[in-house]
């Protein structure tokens, strides 16, 4: 009966259409851990699926502990260091805080596929960890391909740059206060390869975005490559650092 008199009055039916309340669109549920790490392939999709999923691990001590699940990255973030692994081919990658192992993994499952490539993880606080991320290394066979060292970061990173080893991917996700983010920063770019990347982790925190945009204004020797991942900064090695001893940019 009021739709016949809608339909009487120019416009009325258009404006009835608009006003009156859509079915709801069928929610769409969000993409399964398994779906989003398919690509990186086995053991390494099953192993990072249980971690997501929240199961206890097995430690150094061979015995099963419960995770602490705000010590991670996420499933998207690590797919994306999975494919710059992809693409750049690393020889050698390295990463500052390997906590439960989480970014060791989408490293390691790069590194696999692409047949080549040595990685390096650096935490000096493993215990703490029940040491989670030590024991995946063997237990996914890759020995041969990963070595974790209980070094500070910026004492494996000295000793590295003294040893002339380079890196082609470097992740940087260790202590996150803005002076040791900085010298971390300084420190990974002594040893980053030409054309290397630095993928620094949690840009959500004040102290990790101030050290950006230091980097930002004052490294113009790093190109900043844009990413659809926010929670990172990735800088990739544009030329030398020709700074002058006194030079300094102010930053926001
Ligand atoms: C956010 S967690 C790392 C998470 C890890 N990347 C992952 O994907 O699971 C930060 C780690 O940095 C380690 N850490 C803290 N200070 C450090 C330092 N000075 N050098 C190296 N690692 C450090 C902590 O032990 C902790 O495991």
């Amino acid at each position: 009966m009021l739709t016949n008199v809608i339909r009487k009055i120019p416009g009325a039916v258009r404006l009835y259409r608009s006003m009156r309340p859509r079915r709801r669109e069928a929610s769409t549920p969000p993409p399964s851990f398994r779906s989003i790490l398919q690509p990186l392939g086995e053991p390494f999709t099953s192993q990072l699926e249980s971690m997501y999923e929240g199961h206890p691990q097995v430690g150094s001590d061979g015995e099963t502990h419960k995770m602490d699940a705000s010590t991670l990255i996420s499933p998207q973030q690590g797919m994306w260091i999975f494919d710059l692994c992809r693409k750049v081919r690393p020889t050698s990658s390295l990463e500052i805080g390997m906590a439960y192992g989480y970014s060791t993994l989408f490293f390691l499952a790069a590194l696999k596929a692409n047949g080549l490539g040595h990685h390096t993880a650096v935490d000096p606080y493993q215990d703490y960890w029940k040491g989670i991320g030590q024991a995946l290394i063997p237990k996914l066979r890759m020995s041969d391909t990963c070595h974790v060292s209980n070094e500070l970061g910026v004492q494996a990173m000295i000793r590295l740059g003294m040893e002339h080893r380079t890196f082609e991917v470097i992740f940087i996700d260790g202590s996150h206060r803005f002076d040791d983010i900085l010298v971390d920063f300084t420190l990974a770019a002594q040893i980053c390869a030409p054309g290397g990347h630095i993928v620094i982790d949690d840009m959500w925190m004040p102290s990790i975005k101030k050290a950006v945009s230091f980097i930002r204004s004052n490294r113009s020797d790093f190109t900043e490559i844009k990413t659809p991942i926010q929670n990172i900064a990735v800088f990739q090695l544009a030329g030398s650092d020709k700074r002058e001893w006194d030079h300094f940019i102010e930053f926001a």
